[in-house]
């Protein structure tokens, strides 16, 4: 397998990270990942511009141009012959003896890889359970940051008690998943929080809003509640990997009559057109 490393191509065994990595050590990093449709690479634009996005909120400095950076995951997606899959992709501020503040004079270190996926059409199909956890992450979500603690231990807690997803909420107020945005629908309006440093604003949640724009769906970007969640008519979920996810349970209520809805299945169809 061949993987991306400091902006060469170079096969997975020649790889090699410091013990003083700043992600390793602090998390002091941020990621992509990018859906491949087709050996396509999905909205690859978009996640490039979030990559950069992140880095430059973390003050890390990406060391290629942007059409340089899209041309190695492209490469990379080829080399590996990926047909359907993804690339995940990382910087970090790079190797130096471990203090918290920056070291100077030091490069950041970025790795990439791809691998085949399928994408999830029984779950597609069926809908999830999800339930209502505590967001106790930090105050800058809409950095697609290394430090995914907060989101490890929700999406694990909802993992062990059965559940496909966490619906994370800041006291009463849903926020989204732990590893995706969340949308309720109640009579034709599609809910979901805005775009503040409280959530990451998935590429995918801008694919949708596009969509609903496009068939004149009314869609409100404000913050709902826990129990609002548990009244909307539908609810689902999207993320690069699990596109528009119907949510038919959460936290052992029953969302509408338990199938994925209508204009879920709508937007669902219209997603796929667009990846097709
Ligand atoms: N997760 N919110 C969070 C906290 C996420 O981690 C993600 C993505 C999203 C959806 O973003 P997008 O539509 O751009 O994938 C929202 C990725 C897939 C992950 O960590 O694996």
């Amino acid at each position: 397998e061949w993987i991306l490393s400091n902006g060469e191509i170079v096969k997975e065994q020649d790889l090699e990270i410091s013990k003083e990595d700043r992600g390793y050590q602090f998390g002091d990093g941020i990621y992509e990942v990018i859906r491949v449709y087709e050996g396509d690479l999905f909205t690859a634009t978009e996640h490039i511009d979030r990559f950069y996005q992140s880095a430059e909120k973390i003050r890390i400095t990406v060391p290629y141009t942007k059409d340089v950076f899209h041309k190695m995951l492209h490469d990379l997606v080829e080399m590996n012959s990926i047909d359907n899959g993804q690339v995940y992709v990382q910087i970090t501020r790079g190797a130096a003896e471990r203090n918290h503040q920056f070291p100077v004079n030091v490069e950041p270190v970025v790795v990439g890889y791809t691998k085949s996926v399928e994408r999830p059409v029984a779950f597609m199909e069926q809908g999830v359970k999800a339930t209502l956890i505590e967001d106790v992450r930090w105050l800058r979500c809409d950095i697609k940051s290394l430090n995914l603690l907060g989101n490890v231990m929700a999406k694990q807690q909802a993992y062990e008690e059965g559940y496909f997803e966490a619906v994370l909420h800041r006291g009463d107020t849903v926020t989204e998943g732990s590893s995706s945005n969340m949308y309720g629908i109640k009579d034709g309006v599609v809910y979901t929080h805005p775009a503040t440093n409280l959530i990451l604003n998935g590429i995918t949640r801008r694919v949708i809003l596009e969509i609903c724009e496009e068939f004149g769906i009314k869609v409100v970007e404000e913050p709902f509640t826990k129990q609002q969640a548990l009244e909307m008519d539908e609810f689902f979920m999207s993320s690069t990997t699990t596109e528009v996810m119907p949510v038919v349970e959460i936290s052992g209520h029953t969302i509408g009559n338990g199938t994925p809805g209508k204009m879920t299945r709508k937007l669902q169809q219209a997603f796929e057109a667009r990846i097709k």
